[in-house]
């Protein structure tokens, strides 16, 4: 194509101040204002990040190489890019930024790279992992709104790893999906579950991503957690997990997980609750009222986060569904 023809100027004699405005330039033509937008900025702070740095060619290709193997080691089971993302800090700011939590909603966390589609559905009571060396752990919560109204039928998955810190997927001789299930709360918004006890374990770290943290001195490993996810038409979807308080990971978390909303206690069942769930008295118990937000409520404060972002930026954009697009009017 002649790039005469689409109103581009011609380039050559590019140099290190003018490259940016020239690959701007042809990149202009999106038709996605949304992704222009992004791919803008992609660009214009890659340029900037080579500039700041001086980066050196051995350095670029050290780079490109790292991302090649991140790509070759990853699999179905193995998501090395998520855990690159989570590990730089980039996985818990995006929850942050698109779903931004005010005081009384369950704050989001890190999805992490072992969340599967295989959970089978459970029943209220069921047993979720099989791990008969694990410490059994009564779990018993409830879903509300911001009104304090129970939420009934949320699809919720969750998931844990077995007493080694293993999730099911990491063992190559698996039968199917064991420390995962998928419920619904009833019409009281309660959900309750047999696991164990949630261990600390390693993010995988026999791989590239492991090699940056050996790097930095850094260690692999993640505080003890139950992963929680909730989806149900007209409510935004949650993400999270809890943290049982006191582990020795609990403020250095390999992947930035850990909100103090979301650490919790294991306490004892009473007879009450053990006669009520049918489990001995003193049997480890977890519980926590989880409360969600609706899509509006969020879409709100998103619209409300980005209008402060691109204000403090001085950056002139429209903001179309929460997102800043270019400004072209
Ligand atoms: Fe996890």
């Amino acid at each position: 194509m002649d790039p005469s023809q689409v109103g581009i100027s011609s380039m050559k004699n590019l140099t290190t101040e003018n490259i940016t405005e020239n690959v701007l330039q042809i990149n202009s033509r999106c038709s996605d204002a949304r992704m222009k937008y992004v791919l803008e900025r992609l660009v214009h702070h890659l340029h900037e990040f080579a500039r700041e740095t001086r980066l050196s060619s051995n350095e670029w290709m050290t780079g490109l190489k790292f991302l090649k193997e991140v790509g070759q080691i990853s699999s179905d089971v193995r998501q090395e890019f998520i855990l690159l993302s989570d590990i730089l800090g980039l996985s818990i700011l995006v929850d942050s930024i698109d779903h931004p939590k005010p005081k009384g909603s369950t704050e989001g966390t890190v999805l992490g790279p072992f969340h599967t589609q295989e959970a089978d559905e459970m029943t209220h009571g069921g047993l979720m992992s099989h791990d008969t060396q694990g410490e059994p752990l009564l779990v018993v919560c409830t879903l509300k709104d911001m009104s304090g109204k129970p939420i009934q039928d949320v699809k919720i998955d969750i998931w844990e790893t077995d007493s080694s810190g293993h999730y099911d997927v990491q063992h190559a001789d698996r039968d199917g999906p064991d420390g995962r299930c998928i419920m619904r709360s009833d019409n009281t918004g309660v959900f309750w579950f047999k696991a164990i006890t949630p261990v600390p374990y390693p993010i995988p770290h026999d791989g590239p991503v492991g090699r940056l943290l050996k790097k930095l001195h850094r260690h692999p490993y993640r505080p003890a957690h139950m992963h929680f996810m909730f989806e149900k038409s007209g409510y935004d979807h949650l993400v999270t997990a809890l943290y049982i308080r006191n582990d020795p990971y609990e403020t250095s978390d390999a992947v930035f997980g850990v909100k103090d909303s979301l650490v919790v206690d294991i306490g004892k069942a009473s007879a009450e609750v053990a006669r009520k769930y049918d489990v001995p008295e003193r049997h480890a118990l977890l519980t926590y009222d989880f409360v969600l937000m609706t899509d509006d409520e969020t879409s709100s404060l998103r619209d409300q986060k980005s209008r402060e972002a691109m204000d403090k930026l001085g950056r002139k954009v429209k903001i179309v569904d929460g997102l800043p697009i270019p400004d072209l009017d």
